[in-house]
């Protein structure tokens, strides 16, 4: 037993135990509590979970390296399952903007929004762009995120699109996070398609799915699917292409308007339908029919200021898995699932348990990994938080403080708060 670690005495280990499958309704406020509680984490992975002095008993303890988590919270790390990661420049501007009025769509429809940082990321060189997004993932890793999704569409042409998945792919080897990459060429239709819609959408099935596919560069493809973007039509066109290809979906569905994205996502079997401030009653009993995962984001309602939030209480009543991200963008400037956390339980009523199972193994299940990662059970990666606070609720219930102590990776320690330089 050589690489062998025990983590003792959290005041509660959260292992979120369960089959390894989305939860939905009930299953979701279960978070699997151990007090005094202790994990054997061997070569990365874990291996055992339970109270402290069964383990301690049963694994034979003496020699082996041991992690105190006294007075501390231990549970997963949190899955990230929507981030638009990577992108250059900023749009602080617009925050005044809104102040003064102005709607997400509106902003856009001038030019700016999206189309801003499309003409910032495709003037960015590659190293530009890889500096800027890495600062933005150790940021996202020191609040306790472990495992991500990043998106491109902040290129919309060949080369930029391409440079966006490859600047993913080598964060995802530099840095201490799993990284699942989204294809979403259907961000927005580019101002040279303007009137062109359908040729975009063209372009985006005949030659940029082929490519994306042949060099390995995303798992997932996205659509917007609103007014203003791309229609139910449209969309479903790139997504029944990019399933030709093998890939799984994600659909912006419903954010805005209720155009019926989350019927479609139920439809051509998405993975994930995501935003879903406006579907429609039949969208969501058709999620719920077919597995497909809720991601509500709410710090995109949050900075678009039209207090507009997804119904997450009705979606978890009508049996969608929900699970919670943080649309990390230049709209919505969001590295913290903690934060998202915050904002699901004091602005879409979850309860915090249930955002604490959105926040990992629901994250888990809307990028394909709940086998893998979400919860802490014998055979999942060691991807654990130590939180430093005595009970659970405290986590979303205080908010715009770190409140991780310590991150830990595949069983090694990744980022650790720094001890205060007193007198
Ligand atoms: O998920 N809704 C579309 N896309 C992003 C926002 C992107 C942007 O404003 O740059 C979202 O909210
Ligand atoms: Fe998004």
């Amino acid at each position: 037993m050589t690489d062998t670690l025990i983590i003792v005495h959290a005041s509660e280990l959260l292992t979120l135990k369960g089959p390894r499958m989305a939860r939905v309704r009930q299953e979701m406020s279960d978070l699997g509590i151990v007090t005094d509680g202790a994990v054997v984490i061997s070569d990365g992975a874990i291996m055992d979970a339970g109270r402290t002095e069964s383990i301690l008993k049963e694994h034979d303890a003496t020699g082996v390296e041991k992690l105190d988590a006294s007075g501390k919270v231990v549970m997963p790390g949190f899955v990230d399952p929507h981030t638009h990661l990577v992108f250059a420049g900023s749009r602080e501007f617009e925050l005044e903007m809104k102040i003064k009025g102005k709607s997400y769509l509106e902003i856009m429809q001038e030019g700016g929004g999206i189309f801003r940082t499309v003409r910032d990321t495709r003037a960015a060189s590659p190293e530009e762009l890889y500096a800027q997004s890495a600062r933005r993932l150790e940021s996202m890793i020191a609040h306790g995120t472990t495992t991500l999704e990043a998106k491109s569409g902040y290129g919309l042409d060949k080369s930029t699109e391409l440079r966006m998945l490859e600047t993913i792919r080598k964060l995802g080897e530099d840095y201490p996070a799993d990284i699942v990459p989204t294809y979403m060429g259907a961000h927005a239709v580019p101002q040279e398609f303007k009137d062109r819609p359908d040729e975009y959408v063209e372009f985006i099935v005949d030659e940029m799915l082929y490519l994306v596919v042949q060099r390995k560069l995303a798992e997932f493809c996205d659509v917007f699917c609103e007014r203003g973007a791309f229609t139910v039509e449209q969309s479903r066109k790139v997504l029944l292409a990019a399933k030709v290809h093998g890939m799984k979906l994600k659909i912006h569905a419903d954010e805005f308007h209720g155009t019926g994205g989350a019927e479609l996502a139920a439809e051509v079997g998405a993975i994930s339908a995501d935003h879903l401030a406006k579907p429609s009653d039949d969208g969501i009993m058709a999620m719920a029919r077919k597995d497909v995962v809720g991601v509500v984001l709410p710090g995109t309602p949050y900075t678009a200021m039209h207090g507009e939030y997804a119904d997450a209480r009705r979606l978890i009543d009508l049996g969608v898995p929900v699970a919670l991200g943080t649309d990390l963008n230049p709209n919505c400037w969001n590295e913290s699932m903690q934060f998202t956390m915050s904002l699901a339980c004091y602005h879409m009523r979850m309860t915090p348990a249930e955002a604490i199972t959105a926040a990992t193994v629901n994250a888990a299940a809307a990028l394909g990994m709940e086998k893998r990662v979400g919860s802490i059970e014998r055979g999942k990666r060691a991807d654990i938080l130590f939180m430093d606070v005595p009970t659970y609720a405290h986590i979303p219930y205080r908010f715009g403080t770190n409140l991780c102590s310590l991150v830990m990776k595949d069983g090694k320690t990744v980022w650790e708060r720094q001890p205060f330089v007193r007198g």
